[in-house]
């Protein structure tokens, strides 16, 4: 079976707004633990504009299912990861600027980094690295050793009709190629419930990480109900 974690940053953007203790992300994750889910990512940003430390902190005493941290390619992040040991590290490329992940890393420009980055991760952390899909940042995803790739979704998902069906076939290229090479091969960026049809098809993914919609469409189907249960405390 194909895996599905859920990214539950977006839980902790709407908290962020009022700068209070609800919705609690960990509650939540909490709830998904009953869902056909076999885990759960969250992005642990430099400006900590969602996930906060202590969240990660709470998530680690409650919380069963496997952890997947993504985090910047920093010494302070990966001292974070050794204290918090998740289950998965997956290293994503950061703008303080940017409204979510741009791209995958730069792998040309930061080999020596992340290479010297993941000798002081946990021996007992996955790697995952999240790159685009393009065969010779595999090679050099194969030569640091890793668990496995991420491969970045974000092109696909945001492809004109034209474009779609090239940047579907990067994508299954470069899942292919790293199965090939015996690396975990997972996907994500952007993912719904349109767009996904198609990435499932690829055998070679065997893990989706979705947050924005996931966390959207549970607005609509539960606003009817949190309404109504607003309504009846109003009228009884
Ligand atoms: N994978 C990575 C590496 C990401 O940075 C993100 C966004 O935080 C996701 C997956 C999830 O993307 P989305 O929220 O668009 O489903």
């Amino acid at each position: 079976m194909k895996k599905l974690n859920v990214n539950i940053d977006h839980v902790a953007t709407i908290r962020q707004a009022r700068l209070g203790s609800y919705p609690n992300p960990v509650d939540v994750a909490k709830e998904i633990s009953s869902s056909k889910a076999s885990g759960i990512v969250m992005h642990l940003r430099e400006d900590r504009r969602h996930i906060q430390d202590y969240d990660l902190v709470n998530y680690k005493k409650n919380i069963k299912l496997p952890l997947n941290l993504e985090m910047a390619p920093t010494i302070d992040m990966i001292k974070i990861a050794n204290r918090i040991k998740p289950q998965t590290v997956t290293l994503v490329p950061e703008k303080r600027q940017e409204l979510t992940t741009e791209g995958g890393l730069d792998l040309k420009k930061n080999f020596l980094k992340i290479k010297n980055l993941i000798k002081k991760l946990n021996k007992n952390i996955n790697i995952m690295l999240f790159i685009d899909p393009d065969l010779r940042i595999v090679d050099v995803c194969n030569k640091l050793q890793i668990h496995g790739i991420e491969i970045n979704t974000g092109k696909y998902c945001d492809a004109k009709k034209n474009n779609i069906s090239k940047e579907l076939s990067k994508i299954r290229k470069a899942a292919k190629y790293a199965s090939e090479l015996d690396m975990f091969v997972a996907a994500g960026h952007g993912l719904n419930k349109k767009n996904l049809t198609r990435i499932a098809k690829i055998k070679y993914i065997k893990e989706y990480n979705i947050g924005h919609s996931i966390i959207s469409d549970a607005i609509f189907e539960g606003i009817i109900d949190s309404t109504n249960e607003i309504y009846y405390i109003i009228n009884t």
